[in-house]
């Protein structure tokens, strides 16, 4: 009984402490070489956690391959990170003041990279610490950009 309860508020607290992909929007254009803006936002939570580090990274997609068909059920985000556009610190805040209050968020500009497909996953992998524990805690998000300007396959 202990062991589950422990267990259950671990997964109410893992679960908390997830970030979002705002911006850009699923399946947004994105076209090669420009710069583009990615929004990642924290929701406001009770527990306590400690930001560590976060990457942003885009895998080619392709819905010839099973495992790489991203808008398919056996596409596995963890497998492939893709090329890595950001990796450092994440710390979001809170950019205007109430009665309008967003959560907080930080944004990030990259560049788009030269890619071979129409379709890309946008990556993000975060790692926080977590509770008073405090325990690890890591997670991997993506959402699929649709590419205007795919690079000629050599
Ligand atoms: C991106 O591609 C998907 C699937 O081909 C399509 O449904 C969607 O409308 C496209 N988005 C834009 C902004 O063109
Ligand atoms: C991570 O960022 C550092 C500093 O910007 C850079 O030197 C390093 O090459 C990056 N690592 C990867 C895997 O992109
Ligand atoms: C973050 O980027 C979005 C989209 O480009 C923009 O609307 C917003 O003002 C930016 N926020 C800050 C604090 O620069
Ligand atoms: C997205 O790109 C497609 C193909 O290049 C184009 O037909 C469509 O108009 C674009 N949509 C937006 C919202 O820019």
């Amino acid at each position: 009984m202990k062991f589950l309860a422990l267990f259950a508020s671990f997964v109410v607290s893992a679960l908390a402490q997830s970030i979002d992909i705002t911006i850009p929007a699923p399946y947004s254009n994105i076209t090669a070489g420009r710069d583009i803006v990615v929004q990642i936002t924290k929701p406001v939570t009770m527990d306590p956690s400690l930001e560590e580090a976060l990457v942003i990274s885009m895998a080619t997609c392709d819905p010839e391959a099973l495992e790489q068909d991203c808008n398919g059920p056996n596409y596995d985000v963890t497998e492939r990170l893709g090329a890595i556009l950001y990796n450092g610190s994440y710390t979001p805040e809170r950019h205007q003041v109430p009665p309008s209050v967003p959560p907080p968020y930080q944004n990030f500009t990259v560049q788009v990279p030269q890619l071979e497909t129409s379709q890309v996953s946008l990556i993000v992998t975060h790692f926080s610490l977590a509770g008073i524990g405090p325990s690890p805690f890591l997670e991997v998000k993506n959402i699929v950009l649709n590419v205007t300007n795919p690079a000629v396959q050599s």
